[in-house]
């Protein structure tokens, strides 16, 4: 005997900003499951130190902002879209300030208050709204407050999405649409039925597929690996974004050092205390983020040393504690004032650029499954995302997606979800096989697939993921499901996705950068890289 499907009008993968902001838009006209893998703080979102690029001062322009981002895209950037989006970002910020976010303020001369807006490499001006350095913990505080209130919404944490089930893979005739997902309850350790009319991707990024990144532990491209295996179109997969300064320290786990700290005056030295970046780029260390991170790669490797610093003691200690002090601390507590000594920083795997391929309206190629946030690809980032553009992407595309699904809902299917099917699966017995092949797949990837490419190293990483991809179907088929296995499955759908993007691109562009065509070919432009499951 199954379990019944678990019903509702709107399933929401992923509980980061733009998952959350869709769920309060369309709560007014159905139930929403928000199905969250862990709890349900835990997002990229929450991480996010720097803030939302939008026009909000007068000495500002939407034209400023489009050109910074197309330049920063490389060629890549679909300029309506960025353009859209860029217009319509005050009306989103300021409904995210109707519903209680704070962002830091100033005061002016005249002694009022305004928005205090950071500045971050490739803008021109400042328009950075931010919370001090923790903007993504206050965008969570402020959405999750909202929907607590609210009785149309229940979020289910600790819930795994496994797979998305579609009309194609349940054998109906016509197009291809998503009716539900499998969802693993990891309190319960059961694979559970979802059902929904509207089904949205909301779960970010896949930074967890390299061994340096500054995402958390949740990153692992679920969605994007979810999608490509329900038949959605995935574009742009080789623009993998690396933040070029993450704290250097044995045990500081993926702490970013936010690019507002370059923003206000910090400069990056290499080991000798020399200014390597007077040489590179104009706007030195403020160039945009693919340049900035070559750029450390590149000093590194000539000195060999394993890091660079990244020096604010410039400015006064009070003001860096007031504007900073998150990474003030964290970097206190591992005995590092930053007040008085430069941080030591690394590049890591940041911001996946490519995704799930949507519309403007944020809906992927399946019926009924929309893709929102740093999953989907809309065509705003291009081959090199601008610093604090996707919290802006995150809150328009929720908006769109939304409305879109209220004005053209789909009518239910005239079938019965089958349960899931656990075969003769049994525990498993070995978890040292997850463990040994998420550390193999993770490495292959920072030394073949990172910041330099070739074509031989990309080669051989589709080799070794080809064989780990191997090993980890026999194991998923043999033994029930455990988050861990699934994680590592999804890990490796978008390595293969990366490197295999990458290796279509015989050209460097923005984040890719590859030896054997180190040029921007002129052919290339507005060419999105498209990978279809066949
Ligand atoms: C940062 O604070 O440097 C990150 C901002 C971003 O990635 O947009």
């Amino acid at each position: 005997m199954g379990n019944l499907p678990k019903n509702f009008d709107f399933i929401v993968l992923g509980s980061g900003i733009a998952g959350l902001t869709f769920a309060l838009k369309v709560a007014h006209a159905g139930k929403v499951a928000i199905i969250t893998k862990k709890s349900r703080t835990e997002s990229n979102t929450n991480y996010a130190q720097g803030g939302i690029a939008a026009v909000t001062s007068k000495n500002d322009s939407f034209e400023s902002h489009v050109q910074d981002t197309v330049i920063a895209g490389s060629g890549l950037c679909k300029e309506e879209i960025v353009r859209s989006i860029v217009e319509e970002g005050p009306d989103r910020v300021e409904e995210l300030i109707n519903l209680g976010m704070k962002f830091s303020q100033r005061e002016t001369e005249n002694g009022d208050c305004e928005l205090d807006l950071g500045k971050e490499g490739g803008h021109s001006n400042r328009r950075i709204l931010h919370a001090k350095d923790v903007t993504g913990r206050e965008i969570e505080r402020a959405l999750l407050n909202s929907i607590a209130s609210n009785e149309n919404i229940c979020v289910f944490e600790n819930h795994f999405a496994i797979d998305l089930i579609t009309t194609q893979k349940l054998g109906l005739p016509n197009i291809n649409r998503c009716v539900g997902v499998y969802v693993l309850n990891n309190e319960t350790n059961l694979v559970e039925t979802y059902s929904a009319k509207t089904v949205v991707l909301a779960t970010g990024g896949c930074g967890k597929v390299y061994l340096y990144t500054s995402n958390p532990d949740i990153a692992t491209g679920d969605g994007t690996a979810m999608s490509y295996r329900a038949g959605a179109t995935i574009s742009n997969m080789e623009f993998i974004q690396f933040h070029p300064t993450c704290l250097y320290h044995p045990k500081a786990k993926s702490f970013l050092i936010s690019e507002a700290v370059r923003g206000e005056g910090a400069e990056l030295l290499n080991l000798s205390g020399q200014r390597f970046m007077e040489k590179i780029h104009p706007l030195k260390s403020l160039a945009p983020r693919d340049i900035v991170a070559r750029a450390i790669d590149s000093e590194m490797k000539r000195t060999g040393d394993d890091h660079v610093l990244l020096d604010i003691t410039n400015k006064p200690a009070r003001y860096i504690i007031d504007r900073f002090p998150n990474i003030y601390q964290t970097c206190l507590n591992f005995g590092l004032d930053i007040t008085k000594e430069p941080i030591p920083v690394v590049p890591a795997a940041h911001y996946q650029c490519g995704g799930v391929q949507v519309s403007p309206n944020g809906e992927t190629c399946i019926n009924g499954l929309y893709a929102i946030g740093e999953v989907s690809c809309t065509g705003l980032h291009g081959a090199n995302r601008l610093a604090s553009n996707s919290l802006l992407e995150a809150l328009v595309y929720a908006h769109r997606a939304a409305n879109h699904s209220l004005n053209n809902p789909t009518l239910a299917i005239d079938a019965d979800l089958p349960d899931w099917h656990s075969g003769d699966a049994i525990d498993a017995d070995e978890m040292v096989v997850v463990s040994h092949n998420w550390d193999e797949l993770r490495r292959t990837m920072w030394d073949y697939v990172g910041i330099v490419r070739t074509t031989k190293r990309l080669k051989r990483a589709l080799t070794r993921v080809k064989n780990l991809q191997e090993e980890i179907s026999d194991y998923y088929w043999d033994f029930t499901v455990t988050s861990d296995l699934l994680e590592l499955r999804n890990l490796a759908t978008v390595a293969e996705l990366i490197v295999k993007s990458a290796l279509q691109r015989e050209e460097s562009r923005g984040l890719h950068y590859t030896l054997d065509h180190p040029k921007t070919a002129e052919n290339y432009a507005e060419k999105d890289t498209l990978i279809r499951l066949q």
